[in-house]
């Protein structure tokens, strides 16, 4: 007599993997074990790795023809089902594949039980988790194309418009608006990069690696990694159940690329701020204060800024997760799910506020280069002016234009305001010819060296980005 008839309060055991167990989970294991609540994300991925599954059982001779229909035709069912959210998930079932797997049970009955040859919940997770993956990166590709192009624009039309350029936030030396945000563009396509990198040693297919040994029965693992869009089947049965080395680079790369987008918030937080007044965020991408009803607050910005620290801990979550993982499987590998979930949502969203604010915010131009031509930007220049005009060595006119600077601060001057009558008793080579270095206009465009400031090469820099990464 078995358990279950000895007390009629004891639920019943898994119809999945009940075989040899008497009394149901816990509630406790239930709710410690199951993945549903996350991994239904995975639904159509589950479904379209299934379908190319049955195909190639039923090609191998290893189910009938008529099962494998039968299957294919339900899995097309149930795929309806999940796009129209009619399809109901239990916890019960724990995860996404028991789940499929158990409704397609209750529309075609027992040939569904023959889907699950000669795989295993190890390499279907495992081929799910890629595919979605896969996806994810294509989607956030697309976005910091979006992005680069919003970023290129805005550098197109602010070409010629001088802002001060900053060393340790101190103004440095004047650089324009295009320029500088053409450094993010050059950021973004290194992260673009590393997202194309992990995509490609990411696609690579588990299934027919089966619990982790591979199968006896005569599966073909090339038929199922090209239908999925696979590159080649992955090598070591081992390996395709135990690797998320491809979840592990998504996340550092997403790590990275937080940081990106963190910096270009940062600036944009500083800028917005009253004091700086370099921008203005649109309505739309700012918010009021309940008790203040002057401010304007940057928060998307903010939060840009903020949301790289989830990106970091997913990263740290997944390595802490595999960190001393013997071979091959282990229950462990489910919590890989959640940081990569987060992380992608978390990126495309900044990734689409970042574009959103820039697109709509104002630059004070005029504010900007009044900026520019504060804090003696033309220091530089001046030096440069005399190692090239006077034939004095840098380090002396360094020192040169730093009396000078000294000077102006104390009469509360721009360099270009200062006699020359007085210039010359700090060094008597300069003559009238100086006037025309100092400036923020001449500065500029005498930054001419590959990849510099000038006006003429950042609109040439903007059209080559485009081709390189638009293209
Ligand atoms: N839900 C599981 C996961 O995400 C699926 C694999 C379960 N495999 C197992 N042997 N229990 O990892």
């Amino acid at each position: 007599m078995s358990a279950e008839s000895d007390n009629e309060d004891v639920p019943a055991v898994s119809s999945i993997w009940g075989g040899r167990f008497a009394a149901a989970p816990s509630a406790i294991m239930e709710d410690i074990n199951a993945s549903i609540d996350f991994d239904r994300r995975l639904v159509f991925h589950d479904i379209e790795a299934s379908r190319a599954h049955c195909k190639m059982l039923i090609q191998q001779g290893i189910i009938t023809p008529g099962d494998g229909e039968a299957i294919l035709a339900g899995l097309e069912r149930v795929h309806r089902e999940a796009e129209a959210g009619t399809l109901a998930f239990s916890r019960a079932l724990e995860d996404v594949h028991m789940n499929v797997e158990s409704r397609l049970a209750a529309l075609i009955g027992d040939a569904a039980g023959r889907l699950h040859t000669a795989r295993s919940r190890n390499d279907q997770v495992a081929t799910d988790f890629r595919l979605w993956l896969r996806d994810a990166i294509d989607d956030l590709d697309r976005g910091l194309a979006r992005l680069q192009a919003v970023l290129i624009d805005r550098a197109e039309a602010h070409a010629g418009d001088i802002m001060p350029g900053f060393t340790h936030l101190q103004t440095a030396q004047p650089v324009t608006l295009g320029h500088h945000l053409l450094a993010y563009v050059e950021m973004l396509g290194r992260d673009r990069g590393r997202l194309s990198d992990a995509r490609g040693r990411l696609n690579e297919c588990p299934l027919g690696a089966a619990a982790l040994a591979g199968t006896s029965f005569p599966i073909d693992r090339r038929m199922t990694a090209a239908a999925l869009g696979f590159a080649r089947p992955c090598a070591n049965s081992l390996d395709a159940v135990s690797d998320r080395d491809f979840a592990v680079e998504f996340l550092a790369a997403g790590s990275l690329l937080g940081v990106h987008l963190s910096r270009l918030a940062e600036e944009l937080v500083i800028w917005s701020a009253e004091p700086f007044g370099f921008v203005r965020l649109a309505d739309q991408y700012s918010t009021g204060s309940s008790i203040m009803p002057q401010t304007r607050n940057p928060d998307a910005a903010e939060l840009v800024r903020a949301k790289t620290g989830r990106l970091m801990g997913a990263l740290t979550t997944l390595l802490v997760v595999l960190k001393g993982l013997p071979l091959a499987y282990g229950k462990d590998l489910q919590e890989d799910k959640e940081p990569v979930f987060d992380a992608a949502d978390t990126l495309g969203l900044c990734i689409a506020a970042t574009a959103g604010m820039l697109e709509t915010a104002t630059f004070d131009t005029v504010r900007m280069r009044a900026t520019a031509g504060k804090g003696f930007a033309g220091a530089t220049d001046l030096a440069d002016w005399l190692v090239r005009v006077g034939g004095l060595a840098f380090r002396r006119a360094h020192h040169v234009v730093g009396a000078l600077v000294k000077m102006a601060e104390a009469r509360g001057c721009n360099l270009e305001d200062l006699a020359l009558a007085d210039m010359r008793t700090v060094e008597p080579l300069i003559d009238a010819d100086v006037y025309t270095v100092l400036g923020v206009d001449h500065s500029v465009a005498s930054r001419i060296s590959e990849g510099g400031t000038a006006p003429a090469l950042v609109r040439a820099a903007a059209a080559e980005a485009r081709r390189r990464f638009l293209g």
